[in-house]
């Protein structure tokens, strides 16, 4: 028997809706393939703000480093300005665990519909690598004559060759790892950023020369956009800046039909840090208390959590029971044009798991 400890964020909105189906599919899996889960849930987030002021506590990223991996839901509410909440967990969690490799893959299931014409399943099937530490979320800057008529806003991006590298050199190796069609797109925009963009490229074409076997592919950020709708079939790993890669994964979670499907993993590739899972939806205030959010992006986070721990069996059986209860098409959430609720859908995959 394994022991696994997770420390879990449900958070706001949808999160504690989704994160609540996540546990009872991990605990399902649990029982199946001898994994047992210690959950710790913290309530962090906009109730903890209203309270005491702050998102979460102030020890709360040592308190962190201890799990084996973090499951969190979604951050943000509508009586909160979204930079204090980001930017008071989910951004620092990521940077001080130095999580820099956020995967997000994009798999069009069968019995999915895609909103492009002519795309069956399997057609689309990518993950963006998205670089999560510094690039233009480095949070680096200020206001200058703060609400007044001259006001000045500075945010730099921050760039580093480390930075760069060490999140391309991912993409390669996820890319060999994959075995699919060896491809690694680096998304860029050194057209108009003369010196982010070009170091970017630069890093790229070296570390490139290190994977003969991977085919080594360039597009700039907005072509990028125009063709994972022109021809999504044609990308395999995506690498990209930390908001060119934000971006870029809501538009391949919504061509693979929802964004509800759509699953995320925050890496330290290097095992020193606990990783993060989260649905890469935020906190859908316009659904939340409903009871219809689709918790399978959550579900497969749970996945992906499993597997970074090196439960592969048990994360491939989570996959093949969301992939059965898509294919039947009997329970679905609105999102994916059904009228199932949260719990029905997570039953379905229960039900799958055995
Ligand atoms: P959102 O992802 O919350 O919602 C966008 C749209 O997708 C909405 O129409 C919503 O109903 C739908 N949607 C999202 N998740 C769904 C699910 N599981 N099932 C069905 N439909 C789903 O993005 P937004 O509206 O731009 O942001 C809402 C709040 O969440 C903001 O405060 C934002 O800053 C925050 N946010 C947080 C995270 C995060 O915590 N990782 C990610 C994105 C946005
Ligand atoms: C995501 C989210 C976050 C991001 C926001 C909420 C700060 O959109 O995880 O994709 O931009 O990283
Ligand atoms: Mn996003």
């Amino acid at each position: 028997m394994k022991t696994l400890s997770i420390a879990v964020i449900a958070g706001d909105g949808v999160g504690p809706e989704v994160i609540a189906s996540a546990r009872r599919v991990l605990e399902a899996a649990g029982r199946r393939y001898e994994i047992a889960f210690r959950f710790e849930e913290f309530g962090w987030g906009a109730e903890y703000y209203f309270q005491h002021g702050r998102m979460m506590p102030p020890q709360a990223l040592e308190v962190l480093g201890a799990f084996d991996a973090i499951l969190l839901g979604a951050v943000g509410h509508p009586d909160i300005p979204d930079h204090v909440t980001l930017n008071g967990l989910l951004l620092p969690v990521r940077r001080s665990l130095d999580l820099y490799a956020n995967v997000r893959p994009a798999v069009l299931y069968p019995g999915v519909e895609s909103p492009l014409a002519g795309k069956k399943a399997g057609d689309i099937d990518l993950v963006v690598v998205r670089e999560n530490t510094e690039g233009e979320y480095a949070q680096v800057g200020g206001i200058l004559y703060h609400q007044q008529p001259q006001e000045v806003a500075i945010q730099s991006g921050v760039f580093t060759r480390r930075g760069i590298e060490r999140v391309v050199r991912f993409a390669f190796e996820l890319a060999v790892r994959r075995n699919k069609k060896k491809r690694v797109t680096s998304v860029t925009k050194s057209n108009a950023q003369g010196y982010s963009m070009v170091l970017w490229d630069r890093v790229f074409a070296g570390v490139a020369q290190e994977f003969p076997s991977v085919e080594a592919d360039s597009s700039l950020v907005d072509a990028a956009a125009m063709n994972f709708v022109r021809r999504p079939e044609s990308f395999d790993v995506v690498v990209a800046s930390n908001l060119f890669g934000d971006i870029l994964s809501d538009l391949s979670a919504i061509v693979t039909g929802s964004i509800g499907l759509a699953p995320s993993a925050n890496l330290d590739p290097t095992r020193r840090h606990p990783s993060l899972f989260e649905p890469v939806h935020g906190s859908a205030q316009d659904i939340a208390g409903k009871g219809i959010a689709n918790p399978l992006a959550a579900i497969l986070s749970g996945a992906m959590l499993l597997e970074h721990l090196e439960c592969v069996a048990a994360a491939c059986a989570i996959e093949a029971a969301v992939t059965a209860v898509l294919a039947e098409g009997r329970m679905r959430t609105p999102d994916l044009g059904g009228d199932s609720s949260t719990g029905e859908v997570t039953e379905a995959v229960l039900e799958k798991l055995g």
